[in-house]
This record gives structure tokens, C-alpha cells and sequence, in this order.
């Protein structure tokens, strides 16, 4: 088996608040193989974000500080290196799109600039070789017109051509590492199909590893190879795809999974568990789930359970799963 592309360790990050301290990366491990996909799933404030802004050296300072562990890129440990060796490998080596890419493409400048500037930040090539390729590009994630369109500026495109653009701008020096943070969400339905449907061809294309953040259980089964649960700054849950949706373990996941199609957006959302994410400021002793799990008993609001291997490339948090 090939080494994996990425490989966090014990990562633990943690926000300095005035309020306190949030531990919203709270010793997390997990790893992604070439060419592999892993989603990332959780309710709404679980660290997910947070997870991806450290793999990619962009977790704000402040109030984040890296308080511990690896994040291993083809071997090689990103937590030590410095901001601008983070610059160089960002766009380069990994990339990330993000849900709102109005946040990410500059307003000033057009398409055409932004998507040049990458590839002359990175690879030594002539202005005419990076208006080629960078058109090449626009072609291939179907934008029509793709000449004319390099001399747009953001705002003069839909959001699923901006979604598009930003697709393209992370691709265009084929990382080994694709992070796409909801990367659908904030599309019409029609869009997000197309916009995934893009997402999966060139995966299979460039043949990256693609680290992929939703919310939506139909985008993880169509799309994932392997599926991380995420609560409360911890994974805890792990499995292969199929695995996950046959068998899940963790009484957090299984509670997930017994989602009710949302028939207002069309798409399948996550269920909601009685109760909430608990404040990550005060986060309860034991397992962090137990004051919202249907079968806590005494040991889990004493003791935290650590992920344990239940059957090869299963793992997870829960004692009662272990048992
Ligand atoms: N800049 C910040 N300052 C303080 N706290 C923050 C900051 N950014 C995130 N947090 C907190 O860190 C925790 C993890 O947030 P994160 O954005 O990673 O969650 P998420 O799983 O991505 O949620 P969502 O599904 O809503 O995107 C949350 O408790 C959040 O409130
Ligand atoms: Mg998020």
C-alpha cells in the first residue's frame, strides 16, 4: 500500500478567546491515500473547518494556536514550516475551494489575472504559457468562452462559474490534495449536481486525493471512499463508505444517519439529535457525547473513549461500541 498523501497525527488546535479556550481540533488523526476521498461529516461547529484551515496553514492567528501533532504531506511534517513555505506549498502541492467563492477570488482582479498569477507563482513558465494553460483550464472545468472569460472580473460570473473558476485555480498545478469545504453548498440544486458531477471527473482525471467537507449523507455516498465522523472537535468514527452506512458504531453517527430527505431543498440533510453540540468552551468530562447519547451509562460520563479498532478500518470512539 502506497504511502498515504495526507497523514494528520494527534493534531490538536486550539482557539484563544477572550471567553476562553476552544479546543476545536481536538487530537485528531486521520489519513487520506492517493486518489482516495474522504468526507467529512458533522453537525455545524464540530471543527471541520478547522481541521482543513491546518492542513493547509490557514487557521487565523489568533486566535488558533497548533498545540500538538502532525500534518503530514507525502511525508513530509507542515506544522513547523514557516508562512511563507506554507505560501509556496499552497495552490502547488494542495489546494482548497471553499463554499463561498466570492470569499476566496479577488474582486479587483479578473479571472484571467488570478488563475496566471497562480501558475507563475509556482512554476517557471513565460506569460503566454500561463494565459495558454490557465485557459486550458477554464476550458476543461466548462466554462464556455473560456478566452473571453479570463477578462471577467468575479462579480460578472454566476456562482457556479465562480465555484468553477475557483476549481480550476486549485487544480491548475495538479496538487496531490484537494480540499473542498461544502464546496456545493451555497449552490441551486441544478448547480451543485453539475459542480460535483466536475469534481468527480477530474478527480478520476488528475488522480488527487480529495478531502471532502459536507453536509449532504447522498453527496458522501456518492462520492466517498472512506468517511471520518467529526464531534465536538474529535473524530469518532471511522470507515470505509459502505461500511458506515451498513454498520456504523457510534451511537453520534448512527443518530446522523437517520436523516429524513428535506424535501424544501431536495436534498438529503443531516437529522437532528435531540439536544446540541456542546459548547466547546466547556466541554463535559468523559465521552463529549454522552448528555445527547441514547445509551450513555456511568463510565461514559467519567471517562473519554478513545477510537479503538473494531473491525480492519473500522474504528471508533464509543465504549459501548467496544464492548
Ligand atoms: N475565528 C474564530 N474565533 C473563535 N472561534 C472560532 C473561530 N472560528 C471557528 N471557531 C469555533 O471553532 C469551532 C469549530 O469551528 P469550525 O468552523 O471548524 O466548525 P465546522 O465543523 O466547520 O462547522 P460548520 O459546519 O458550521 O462549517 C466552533 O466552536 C467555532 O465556533
Ligand atoms: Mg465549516
Amino acid at each position: 500500500m502506497a504511502d498515504p498523501v495526507l497523514d494528520v497525527r494527534d493534531l490538536h488546535v486550539a482557539l484563544h478567546t477572550r471567553r476562553g479556550v476552544i479546543h476545536a481540533v481536538d487530537h485528531v488523526s486521520l489519513h487520506i491515500d492517493p486518489g482516495e476521498t474522504l468526507a467529512l461529516v458533522g453537525e455545524s461547529g464540530c471543527g471541520k473547518t478547522m481541521t482543513a484551515l491546518s492542513v493547509i496553514g490557514l487557521v487565523p492567528k489568533p486566535p488558533g494556536v497548533i498545540e500538538g501533532g502532525q500534518v503530514l504531506l507525502g511525508g513530509d511534517d507542515l506544522v513547523p514550516k514557516s508562512d511563507e513555505e506554507m505560501r509556496r506549498l499552497r495552490g502547488d502541492r494542495m489546494a482548497m475551494v471553499f463554499q463561498e467563492p466570492m470569499t476566496s477570488l479577488d474582486p479587483v482582479f479578473t479571472i484571467g489575472a488570478q488563475l496566471m498569477e497562480t501558475l507563475l507563482a509556482h512554476r517557471a513558465i513565460s506569460r503566454a504559457d500561463a494565459h495558454a494553460q490557465s485557459v486550458a483550464m477554464l476550458k476543461r472545468v466548462q466554462i464556455p468562452e473560456a478566452e473571453r472569460r479570463m477578462d471577467n472580473y468575479p462579480h460578472e460570473l454566476s456562482g457556479g462559474m465562480r465555484q468553477r473558476v475557483m476549481i480550476a485555480i486549485a487544480l491548475l498545478c495538479r496538487p496531490d490534495l484537494l480540499i473542498a469545504d461544502e464546496p456545493t453548498t451555497a449552490l441551486d440544486v441544478t448547480t451543485q449536481a453539475q459542480i460535483l458531477e466536475l469534481l468527480r471527473e477530474l478527480r478520476g482525471e488528475f488522480g488527487m486525493a480529495l478531502l471532502l467537507i459536507t453536509h449532504a449523507l447522498g453527496v458522501v455516498a456518492e462520492m466517498a471512499d472512506r468517511v471520518a465522523v467529526m464531534y465536538a472537535g474529535r473524530v469518532v468514527e471511522t470507515a470505509g463508505v459502505e461500511e458506515i452506512f451498513a454498520n456504523p458504531r457510534h451511537p453520534y453517527t448512527k443518530g446522523l444517519l437517520a436523516s429524513i430527505p428535506d424535501l424544501a431543498d431536495g436534498q438529503e440533510r443531516l437529522a437532528t439529535i435531540p439536544g446540541t453540540v456542546p459548547n466547546l468552551l466547556h466541554k463535559p468530562p468523559g465521552c463529549c457525547f454522552w448528555p445527547r447519547c441514547p445509551i450513555a451509562e456511568a463510565r461514559c460520563r467519567a471517562q473519554e473513549p478513545a477510537l479503538a479498532e473494531l473491525a480492519p478500518g473500522h474504528q471508533a470512539a464509543c465504549w459501548k461500541a467496544s464492548a
